[in-house]
């Protein structure tokens, strides 16, 4: 059995390293050397370390610095202390992955845990970070959802916000009880009434920072662990990734021309939520049919279960008015309809709504406060003048013209390139479109491809929950400028072409 003298000498031989992580703080390095030490059996189970003193002591550091490192090796089950008696290595270690072996056969430490913290990660957040497809590109050429920054007004922006602060009212200062600034929920209101077909009072309306965190208190306040939660078969990331952090039941669903289409299997399930794009399915840009809507709405009354209607960018309809919401049909207050601004303004807003169903009024106004405190208060002043003062209705003729503008010529330029060997769909609305392959084509490949060409797209496949799984890139054009759609267009259908050819 190694001996205290021994142990202090091995932990201050790792120490000494200077490689061994140079830029933690030196209690976390000797946590480190101790956890691998005992990972190893360089210091065996049951082997008493030395005390506090004596090894702070030995290494020339502060007892309260080994203190300190000693209580997360208990913590995490490594050490046990007892009173009096002295700190042991556990018996039986927490589980763990052991220490990689070199090919020479040499141990080398490989870091379990971050280094630029102590916690370890639950199995929930283990599993949350794992999904790498959450990141995605930001601001290269047809990034999906990214809008044309260039035609921000700026000037305008900053003037409203100058305006919100010169008049200092503290009032703006708190986290704001009430829901959002009443302006700016009397302003959205008016807005979803007029241009959406949304059956809503002012009280109706709260403010959030966006869909995500909609999603988040729909998720907690509708659905218990384990509910059944039907998505959309491909499906949002974003969603996904909500519902899987308050561990509801996900039940993918299928898609088909007309939108969400639930087979007989998944009739005979009870969701107590569904998620659905209805204006403009994402990923695929399919527009669910009233048909569907109407099923839809009859078996959430039937069932008890809530609609969840993201509604993330309806503003870009490119022909004849945009379609009616599907919270304008519902007669028996089952959806819980959510906007956001990301899109028509820009994503780091982070100012979305939802509209709950009289019923869930309060509750949510109180969730809202007591999870998020809300604030963002000077911000939605500046976005309510915004509104009022007819800039948001001129800001989304501006847009939608751009943008419908780039998403023809895009389409143009790929189906002259490409033909019938890979059909564009989806392209009606929205910020992005869809070019399908066959079922045999690597659609992630071909996205990586594309990456090497400095072109953000991504992988159609990567959405879906379940098979059958359908092979495309969604290709977003607002934010290539006009006189760059051709030339990236080409490009990328040149990509397209050769993984084809593969
Ligand atoms: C389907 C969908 N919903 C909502 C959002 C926007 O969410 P947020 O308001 O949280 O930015 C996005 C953004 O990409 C989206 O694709």
């Amino acid at each position: 059995m190694i001996s205290n003298l021994a142990a202090a000498e091995l932990l201050g031989a790792t120490l000494a390293q200077a490689d061994f992580y140079p830029r933690l703080p030196q209690q976390r390095r000797l946590y480190e050397a101790a956890r691998t030490a005992i990972l190893l059996q360089q210091l065996s189970a049951g082997s008493k370390l030395p005390s506090t003193r004596n090894l702070a002591s030995e290494l020339g550091i502060a007892r309260n610095t080994v203190i300190a490192a000693f209580e997360q090796l208990a913590a995490e089950g490594f050490v046990i202390t007892s009173t009096g008696s002295g700190t042991y290595v556990s018996a039986s270690l927490p589980s763990t992955s052991q220490p990689k072996r070199k090919l020479d056969g040499n141990a080398e430490v490989v870091p379990e845990t971050p280094p630029n913290g102590f916690a370890t990660l639950s199995k929930r957040g283990t599993q949350l970070t794992e999904f790498a497809a959450g990141t995605r590109y930001e601001i290269q050429p047809f990034a999906p959802g990214d809008a044309d920054f260039s035609v921000f007004p700026f000037k305008l922006w900053q003037r409203l916000q100058n305006r919100v602060w010169r008049e200092a009212r503290p009032d703006l200062l708190d986290y704001g009880q009430a829901g959002g600034y009443l302006p700016l929920r009397r302003a959205i209101a008016e807005y979803l009434r007029v241009s959406r077909s949304v059956k809503v009072s002012i009280e109706q309306v709260m403010i959030t920072a966006g869909t995500q965190q909609s999603l988040d208190l729909c998720a907690l306040l509708l659905a218990d662990v384990d509910d059944t939660t039907w998505v959309e078969n491909p499906c949002y990331w974003g969603a996904r990734r909500i519902f899987e952090s308050c561990e509801v039941n996900l039940h993918p669903v299928a898609v088909d021309a007309e939108g969400i289409a639930p087979s007989e299997a998944d009739l005979a399930t009870n969701p107590r939520l569904i998620y659905v794009t209805p204006s403009h399915q994402y990923p695929t840009g399919v527009v669910m049919s009233l048909a569907r809507r109407r099923m839809l709405l009859d078996l959430a009354q039937r069932k008890g279960a809530w609609i969840l209607e993201d509604d993330y960018d309806s503003e870009f309809r490119y022909t004849g008015r945009p379609l009616a919401a599907l919270q304008g049909l519902d007669t028996h207050g089952r959806v819980i309809y959510m906007g956001t601004f990301s899109k028509v303004l820009y994503p780091g807003i982070k100012v979305g709504y939802l509209v709950a169903p009289p019923a869930l009024v309060e509750p949510f106004k109180a969730a809202l406060y007591d999870l998020q405190r809300p604030g963002q208060l000077m911000l939605q002043a500046a976005l309510a003048d915004f509104i009022a003062l007819g800039h948001f209705a001129t800001h989304i003729r501006k847009i939608r013209q751009a943008y419908g503008a780039k998403r023809e010529l895009l389409r143009k330029t790929l189906a002259a390139q490409l033909g019938q060997s890979a059909p564009i769909s989806g392209e009606e609305s929205g910020l992005h479109l869809v070019v399908e392959f066959p079922d045999h084509v690597d659609d992630e490949a071909l996205a990586r491809l594309a990456a090497e060409s400095g072109i953000a797209v991504n992988a159609l496949s990567h959405y879906y929950l379940e098979p059958p799984v359908r092979r495309g890139l969604l290709v977003g054009y607002a934010y290539v400028p006009a006189e760059k759609i051709v030339y990236y267009g080409k490009l990328l259908a040149h990509v397209i072409q050769a993984g084809l050819r593969r």
